[in-house]
């Protein structure tokens, strides 16, 4: 990854995912997110974070290590944050953009065009999903009811994923998908070819994409022991 950003540089945007890879779900460390750092502060590349997933993979502070140290090392960034999974507000469309420039004359240039963007693209937003953030945001009790809730989210994910290795792992001795359980967040992508998938789809009614990417979410404490053996049939040469 390294060897192929040391040839972004000046005029280069470089999207990055904050947390919780998707579709991967194989995130990058703090150590990774230094080199990138450095390398964006060697090199002249704009880092362009793209922030889903916040909570869902270590926790709120946790997820956003990686970028905070980015945010205070280069010059200028870009980041968007959504509210749609970590307040279950999908349809709501809710989020921010927000522009780090060298400085504010820069800063307000970049505002200038993402208000032109915003124009000509849905001029005026719905207000309601934001209503809701900033109502539970500014209330000390509402929002520990919501951090509560979204860590209860992010333990049922590791939970999921560590029920289903182990399922794998007693079942079936293998520790060929390990994997799953270093990964953060929603996704995982099984390494599986697209015949794979669709042996999974046809033969036991699982369904994930052509890609190989499943969705930890969707899983149900009691359907894990069937998920493992179909993953364990399916991975059979
Ligand atoms: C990395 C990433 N960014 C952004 C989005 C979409 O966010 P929003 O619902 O705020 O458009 C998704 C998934 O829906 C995503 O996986």
């Amino acid at each position: 990854m390294l060897t192929d950003l040391s040839q972004a540089g000046q005029g280069d945007v470089v999207l990055l995912h904050g947390c919780c890879h998707n579709p991967t779900g194989a995130d990058i460390s703090l150590d990774d997110w230094k080199a990138i750092t450095e390398l964006s502060v060697k090199n002249g590349f704009v880092p362009f974070v793209d922030v889903a997933y916040q909570g869902f993979g270590d926790g709120l502070d946790q997820d956003a290590l990686g970028l905070r140290h980015m945010a205070e090392n280069v010059e200028e960034m870009l980041l968007t944050t959504s509210c749609s999974k970590n307040f279950g507000l999908y349809r709501e469309r809710t989020g921010a953009a927000i522009v780090i420039g060298k400085n504010s004359a820069e800063a307000n240039n970049a505002k200038g065009k993402l208000l032109t963007l915003a124009r000509a693209t849905y001029t005026m937003p719905p207000d309601h999903g934001a209503a809701l953030v900033k109502t539970i945001l500014a209330d000390e009790y509402l929002t520990n009811m919501w951090t509560t809730e979204l860590s209860e989210m992010q333990q049922r994910l590791v939970s999921l994923r560590d029920g289903l290795c182990k399922a794998l792992k007693n079942s079936h001795s293998t520790d060929e998908f390990d994997f799953i359980m270093s990964h953060k967040g929603m996704f995982t992508v099984l390494g599986f070819t697209a015949e794979q998938m669709q042996r999974l789809r046809n033969d036991f009614g699982i369904y994930g994409v052509d890609d190989g990417r499943i969705n930890i979410a969707g899983l149900s404490e009691s359907q894990l022991p069937y998920v493992a053996d179909a993953l364990a049939a399916v991975s059979q040469k």
